[in-house]
């Protein structure tokens, strides 16, 4: 199955699913023209597809960014730091084909700002989930976890480097399930 990558800013994740090999990557999209993310993938050969919907309004955007998915063949919608709320339009036509990674023990930290409540919570253990996106922000199934300990003195930074090197190892796994199930 052909996967199409949604990121807005550094693209570690795309990168690591990139980099696994594990399926066909057809597209990288971005809704930041100059995110970091997307001058990795044309540098190193992908298709790609960065447009703002800026000026725009979310319908002409969603409609310009369904058309590129669909012309590049794209089956599978992976969302990598995608920092962009979908319409409910556009996750019903793409129904049970788009998965996010969010950095949490979902169904805990739904969310903006999950390492820092997560250390405040007092937390033992934090981590990161792959799921299925539904209408329900950070909602739909899960598909697969992996957990860190949060340590003494951890601050939201150290924390989410911590997570983020089980994020570039669960990611790849669990997508690649996903896209072969
Ligand atoms: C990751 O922590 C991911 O879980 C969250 O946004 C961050 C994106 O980082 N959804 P990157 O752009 O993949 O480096």
């Amino acid at each position: 199955k052909r996967v199409g990558i949604l990121l807005s800013g550094r693209g570690s994740n795309m990168m690591a699913l990139v980099e696994s090999e594990l399926f066909d990557v057809a597209l990288v999209a971005s809704d930041k023209p100059d995110a970091p993310g997307i001058a990795w993938a044309r540098d190193r050969g992908l298709a790609t597809f960065a447009l703002s919907p800026k000026g725009l309004g979310k319908a002409a955007y969603e409609g310009a960014l369904d058309r590129a998915l669909r012309d590049a063949g794209v089956e599978v919608i992976a969302l990598a730091g995608y920092m962009r709320l979908l319409s409910d339009r556009f996750v019903a036509d793409w129904r049970g084909r788009i998965v996010n990674i969010h950095p949490s023990l979902l169904p805990k930290y739904k969310g903006l700002d999950t390492h820092a409540r997560a250390i405040a919570a007092n937390d033992g253990v934090h981590g990161c989930s792959v799921h299925v996106v539904t209408e329900v922000l950070d909602g739909g199934a899960v598909l697969g976890q992996a957990e860190v300990p949060i340590l003494a003195g951890d601050t939201p930074d150290t924390l989410a480097a911590r997570v983020l090197v089980e994020e570039h190892r669960l990611y790849p796994k669990v997508l690649a399930e996903f896209v072969n199930r």
